[in-house]
C-alpha cells in the first residue's frame, strides 16, 4: 500500500467512541467504509461519525471481534484500558484488554491479511535516562499499562517478520484535545480544564516541575493515516512534538486560557510520576513525513473551547 491517502479501504477503528478513536473515524469516513468496535465503558456514542458502522462490543468478545474484522483492508487498534493507574489496581484485567485482546486482534488480522496501525505509548519506556527519547532507548515499564503496551508493541513487530502482516506501533506521548473527557485518571490537561472552568483550585502533583510532551490530537491522526500507507512496515515510531513543558507551566497557561481565578495549589507527588518526557520524532519525520502541526498554545485553546461549549 503506497497510496498518499486511504480511500475506499474497508477500516476498523477500535476504541472509535473514545477519545482518539473517533477523532480517527471521524478523519477517515468521507472517502471509506469505516467501522467502530467499542464497548461505551469510556467512549461515547455521539463521538462516532453517522455514517460509520458502529459495533457495540468487547475487544475480549471473541465474536465481536470476529464480525468487526471480516473483510477489513485497515485496523486501527485504540481500544485499551488507558488508566495507567487503573492498571496498577488491576493488572489482570489491564493484562486482558492491553495485551490479550491486542493479540487475539493481530491473529484476526493475520487471517485477513489486514494492515495494523497499534497505538503503543511511551509509558513503555519507563524512567528515561535522558531526554529526548529516541525509539531505540531502554525499556522499563513501571505500571501493567506501560508492559502491556510494550508487549503488543513488540508483537506488532514479530508479526511482520514471522507472518510478513503490514503491522506499525504508534508510541504516543501526551496526547489531548477535544473529546478527552475528564476523569480521575484522565490526562492532566483535562483535568486542569475542567478545575479551572470549574472554579476549582488547579491541583499540581509534586512541585510541577516535571515535564510533558503534549500531542494535540490532529496530530496523532496525522501519524496514524500516515502510518496506514507508508511502505515502510514493521517499525514502531514515537509521537510527540519534541517539546515539552513543565506541568507548573501548563496550570498556568490553563489559567490564562480559561481567564479564570482558580489558584494553583501543589499537592504530594504522585508516586512513580515519570520526571521528564519527550520524544525525539526523527524517525516518524524520516519515515512517516509525519510533522506536528499544532502548537502547544493553540491546541490548548481549541481544547478549552471545547471544554467550555460542554
Ligand atoms: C500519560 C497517559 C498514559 C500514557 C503516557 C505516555 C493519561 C491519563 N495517561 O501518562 O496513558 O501512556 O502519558 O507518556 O493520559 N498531574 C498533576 N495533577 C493532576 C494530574 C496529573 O500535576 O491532577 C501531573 C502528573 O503528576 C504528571 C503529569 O501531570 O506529572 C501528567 O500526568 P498524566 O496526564 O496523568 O499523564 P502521564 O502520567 O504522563
Amino acid at each position: 500500500m503506497t497510496a498518499d491517502r486511504l480511500t475506499d479501504q474497508t477500516i476498523l477503528v477500535t476504541g472509535g467512541a473514545g477519545f482518539i478513536g473517533s477523532h480517527l473515524a471521524n478523519a477517515l469516513v468521507a472517502e471509506n467504509d469505516v467501522r467502530v468496535l467499542d464497548n461505551l465503558t469510556t467512549g461515547d456514542r455521539a463521538h462516532v461519525p453517522d455514517s460509520a458502522t458502529f459495533i457495540e462490543g468487547d475487544i475480549r468478545d471473541d465474536e465481536a471481534l470476529a464480525r468487526a474484522t471480516d473483510g477489513v483492508d485497515v485496523i486501527f487498534h485504540e481500544a485499551a484500558l488507558v488508566s495507567v493507574q487503573g492498571s496498577v489496581e488491576d493488572p489482570l484485567t489491564s493484562h486482558e484488554i492491553n495485551s490479550t485482546a491486542t493479540l487475539e486482534l493481530l491473529e484476526a488480522a493475520r487471517a485477513e491479511d489486514a494492515r495494523v496501525v497499534l497505538a503503543s505509548s511511551a509509558a513503555i519506556y519507563g524512567h528515561p535516562d535522558s531526554v529526548p527519547i529516541t525509539e531505540t532507548d531502554p525499556k522499563d515499564p513501571t505500571s501493567p499499562y506501560g508492559l502491556g503496551k510494550l508487549s503488543v508493541d513488540h508483537y506488532a513487530r514479530l508479526y511482520n517478520e514471522l507472518y510478513d502482516l503490514e503491522t506499525i506501533a504508534l508510541r504516543y506521548f501526551n496526547a489531548f484535545g477535544p473529546g478527552q473527557v475528564a476523569g480521575d485518571y484522565s490526562g492532566v490537561i483535562s483535568i486542569f480544564l475542567d478545575q479551572a472552568l470549574g472554579g476549582d483550585p488547579i491541583t499540581v502533583n509534586g512541585e510541577g516541575t516535571q515535564t510533558r510532551d503534549f500531542v494535540y490530537v490532529d496530530d496523532i491522526v496525522q501519524a496514524n493515516l500516515r502510518a496506514a500507507t507508508t511502505d515502510v512496515v514493521g517499525e514502531a515510531y514515537n509521537v510527540g512534538t519534541g517539546d515539552s513543558v513543565t506541568i507548573r507551566e501548563l496550570a498556568e497557561h490553563v489559567q490564562a486560557v480559561t481567564d479564570t481565578d482558580s489558584e494553583i495549589v501543589y499537592t504530594d507527588p504522585r508516586p512513580g510520576d515519570i520526571q521528564h518526557s519527550s520524544a525525539d520524532i526523527s524517525k516518524a519525520t524520516a519515515d512517516l513525513d509525519y510533522e506536528p502541526t499544532v502548537s502547544f498554545q493553540a491546541g490548548l485553546e481549541r481544547t478549552a473551547e471545547w471544554y467550555r461549549s460542554q
